[in-house]
Order: structure tokens, then sequence, then C-alpha cells
């Protein structure tokens, strides 16, 4: 009988292997090709990509396969996945040296997911909001691949048996259910250190970027207010404008922390500036303390131009150049596949998968 107790984590034996080659170990992570990539992709996620790319082996994947759980127009979505892909590389990160591919590139993560739907449990799904937020109302409506999408994600780490997995605060219900996977897989085939029982690197000081128009609620993709978000591909002149008319209340700039933390709009800008200019949220606080926001939000604008503009242009100039970006992903995907492919054959094999 497969034991459903998903307490006691397997110890975590994986890392030894990178510690001998100076590294902290591997590195899976994913983004959507759903549409504008806006800043909160970037500061919660895409930015610490490169950042990590010297300490981890890297594999950072579009992950077409996840955006079609809702409806996505076929030549948008291709369009989409070249973008994302540029997205990352404008962001620094080194495709030739780590594998950067697309989701469907590598079937082998749709073929460990399949294990994976027959290891969670229903009532573990159930629990996972972001599935109640996407399905809404309309629950009944929503693709079967929506609800499973979480085994996917978990599917798309554990191929590769990553050890670490970099993203934003929103995706760590999604890490503690691969967790779960991991450990009860372990558990059930008495194979107790097959699968790595994975780390989140949920870091910087924008972790979670709240919408410019309401800093209660996330920035996202989906918000019909294109002024909710920054997008990387905005100009100086969209940029300035979208900071202009961020929500502010009419009180000064607060001049502690926790005078911020009970105004959740001044917050988040608090929190913009901080992360992009690589500083702690106390130190911005005390240099705008007490100022009108039309100075802070000047300097916020400047920043953000000098710091997004050229991973635009990058960006821009890489969508111009399909053939080189195909030429990464087609690299990265052979990459991704060598590593993905026996561990596929061992968990085969461990859950008794005839090879004729
Ligand atoms: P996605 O495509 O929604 O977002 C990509 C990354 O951006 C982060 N993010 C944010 N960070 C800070 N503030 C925000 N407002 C904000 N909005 C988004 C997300 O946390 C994420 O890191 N399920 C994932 C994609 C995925 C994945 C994976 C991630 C599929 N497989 C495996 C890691 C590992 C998602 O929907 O991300």
């Amino acid at each position: 009988m497969p034991d459903t107790d998903t307490k006691a984590a397997a110890p975590n034996t994986h890392l030894a292997p990178y510690a001998a080659k100076g590294l902290k170990g591997r590195i899976l992570s994913g983004v959507q090709p759903t549409g504008n990539l806006h800043l909160g992709n970037y500061l919660g996620a895409i930015r610490n990509f490169a950042r990590l790319q010297d300490d981890y082996e890297c594999l950072y994947c579009v992950v077409d396969m996840h955006a079609i759980t809702v409806w996505q127009d076929p030549a948008a979505l291709s369009s989409q996945t070249r973008e994302i892909a540029a997205a990352f590389l404008a962001s620094g990160v080194d495709g030739r040296k780590h594998a950067v591919f697309n989701q469907s590139a590598v079937p082998e993560h749709a073929q460990l997911a399949w294990v994976f739907n027959c290891v969670a449990r229903l009532g573990w799904m159930n629990r996972m909001t972001q599935f109640k937020e996407k399905a809404g109302k309309d629950r009944e409506n929503a693709s079967l691949g929506l609800y499973a999408y979480p085994a996917l994600m978990a599917a798309d780490i554990l191929i590769y048996k990553a050890t670490h997995v970099p993203v934003g605060e929103d995706q760590k219900q999604h890490l503690e259910l691969t967790r779960d996977i991991a450990i009860k897989f372990n558990n059930d085939f008495h194979t107790p250190d097959f699968f790595p029982v994975t780390e989140p690197l949920i870091f910087g000081a924008a972790t979670r970027v709240m919408s410019l128009r309401d800093g209660t609620k996330k920035m996202s993709k989906s918000d019909p207010s294109d002024y909710s978000r920054i997008n990387l591909t905005d100009d100086a002149d969209a940029i300035a404008q979208k900071i202009r008319r961020a929500k502010t209340d009419p009180l000064p700039m607060p001049d502690t922390a926790a005078d911020a933390e009970k105004r959740p709009d001044a917050d988040n800008l608090l929190g913009i500036y901080a992360a992009l200019a690589d500083q702690e949220k106390d130190a911005v606080i005390a240099a705008f303390a007490g100022k009108q926001f039309s100075e802070f939000k000047a300097a916020l604008t400047d920043l953000a131009v000098a710091k997004l503009g050229p991973v635009g242009a990058e960006m821009q100039r890489l969508m111009k150049d399909p053939g080189y970006v195909d030429s990464v992903l087609n690299e990265g995907a052979a990459k991704a596949r060598a590593i993905a492919a026996p561990i596929l054959a061992d968990v085969y094999k461990t859950v008794g998968f005839l090879k004729p």
C-alpha cells in the first residue's frame, strides 16, 4: 500500500555532486508565455535567474504547456514563447552555458506529469489557490489541465531533480506541493532519496510586486488595465506615464517601515525602488521620508528607465532575430533532454513500467 504520510522528509543528499564542482545545486524555473511580461515577473523571478547562474547549474524553461491550460491563440503563443526566451537572454542569462528551452520540446515533462497525476491527491489539488483564482466562479468550465497544472509544475522541476527553484512569492504553494509529491513518491516506492526535496529561492526586495493601481492586488499579466503594470517592453514615456499615474495617498512619503506597511500603495513603490536600486527598503524609506510623492516618483521614473530600458531594448533586438532565439531554444532543449531522459527511465523502472 502506498504511504500517504508526507511528513517524513527524505534527507537531501542531492547537493553533494554539485558541491564537488563548486556549485550549490541545480536550478529549474519557468515562466508562462501568456502575454506581457511585467516588472513583477522581472524583479520576482527573471532578474534573479542571471544572478544565480554562476553558483548553480541552471535550466530556464518557457512553460508553453502550462500556458494552454487557458485558451491561447496559436500564432500568439509561438511569438510569446520566443519573447520570454528573449527576456531571459536580455536579462543576462547565458543561453549557451545554461539551458534555455520551451517545455513542450522536452516530452519527459509531460511523461513524468502523468505519473505525478497518480501520486498527487485530490485533496492536495483542491487546496491550490491559483486554481481557484484562475477558474473563478465558472469552475465547471475550467480545463482539466488547469486543475492538474501544479502536478505538471512538479514534473518540470523533478524531471531534472532540481534542488532549487527561484520564483516570486505567489508560487510558494505550488512549490510546497512539489515537495509533497517528491516525498510521497520516495515513500510509496521505498526509494528514500530518489527525488530531492526542492528548496524555493524567494529573495530580493520585490518578491511580490503589487498593481500600480491598487497596492493590495498583485501586479498581473491578466489585469485589464495596462496602467496597473510596467511591461518589460514599455518605452521611457510609457514607464514615466505609468509611474506618474500610480496610485498614492495624500500624505507625504512614509518615514518609518511601520508607517509604510500601513500604506500599501506607497509600500509597493518603495519596494520597487529598493529592488531596482539594489538597496534595502529601509534605506529608501529613510532617503525619501517626509518628501512629496512627486519628487519620489520622478526619482523612481529615472531609475526604472535606466534599469529596464536596456533590457527592453535588448528584448526588441532579439525578437527581430527569431533564428537566433530558436537556435538557443534548440540547443537548450537538447541539453535538457540529455538530463531528463535517464531520470524518466529510472522513474518508469521504479514504477514498474515494462520496457520491451
Ligand atoms: P508566471 O508565468 O505567472 O510568473 C513567472 C514568474 O514571475 C513571478 N511573478 C511575480 N513575482 C513578483 N511579483 C509579482 N507580481 C509576480 N507575478 C509573477 C512568479 O512567481 C514566477 O516566478 N507556475 C509558474 C510557472 C512555472 C514554474 C514551473 C515556475 C511552471 N513550471 C517550474 C517555477 C518552476 C507561473 O505561473 O509563473
